[in-house]
């Protein structure tokens, strides 16, 4: 069953923020500057959608971006976002069920794929390599455990609480980069957040 993030999109945010400091946010900007103008995006699991308004900082227009949550409480907060004047289409659905024949020139998946188990991981991993074109960018945003044992606790203390409030389907974090590895993405940047607990790399589409 699919996660369902209704019941935290009131304090997300901030609790988010109580935790990990400006780090969530930090690194999800870093990537936002590899977004070429005029280019169409899609954004996979935005949550509150402050990224719209962060997006609107560099390009505050000629953007087309699809922005798919599929928590409804979360997409609302985000259709009161300052989105500039880019043209934002918002879907509340899960992301591997949007059936559409649109290619995008950028991905972004913040923070989504922590969300899932491998099977998940993989089924949602070749749904979104559909939609983007060949030579187009996928901006990922996740945690990684490098062998800390404060992220272990850290990762296991959230996925017991997304668990018990969320209905998260996994306890364990899946292992992200080798998808990209399999379906043939170059690296063309990255950089570590939050001691290196937090990944964020810019991936190109053969
Ligand atoms: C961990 S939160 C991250 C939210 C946001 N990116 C941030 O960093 O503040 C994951 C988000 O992905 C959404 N989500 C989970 N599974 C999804 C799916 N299959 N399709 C679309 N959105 C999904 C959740 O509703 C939630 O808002």
């Amino acid at each position: 069953m699919p996660s369902n993030y209704d019941n935290s999109a009131g304090f997300y945010d901030r609790l988010s923020r109580m935790v990990y400091g400006k780090a969530l946010v930090t690194s999800q900007v870093y990537l936002l500057q590899f977004i070429p103008a005029n280019s169409s995006v899609l954004i996979a699991g935005g949550g509150t959608g402050w990224i719209l308004e962060e997006i609107a900082k560099i390009h505050p227009t000629g953007l087309t971006i699809t922005y798919v949550e599929i928590s409804a409480k979360m997409l609302a907060l985000s259709q009161q976002r300052n989105c500039g004047t880019n043209k934002v289409t918002f879907v509340n659905q899960p992301i591997e069920e949007v059936d559409s024949a649109t290619v995008y020139d950028v991905v972004i998946t913040p923070f989504l794929f922590d969300n899932f188990t491998e099977q998940t991981l993989d089924a949602v991993f070749a749904h979104l390599h559909q939609r983007l074109k060949p030579g187009g960018l996928w901006l990922c945003a996740d945690f990684q455990l490098t062998g800390k044992l404060w992220q272990r606790v850290l990762l296991k203390s959230m996925y017991t609480f997304f668990r018990i409030l969320c209905g998260i389907e996994t306890t364990t974090m899946p292992d992200i980069e080798s998808r990209f590895t399999k379906y043939g993405y170059k690296k063309i940047a990255s950089k570590t957040f939050f001691g290196d607990f937090i990944i964020s790399t810019e991936y190109q589409k053969p």
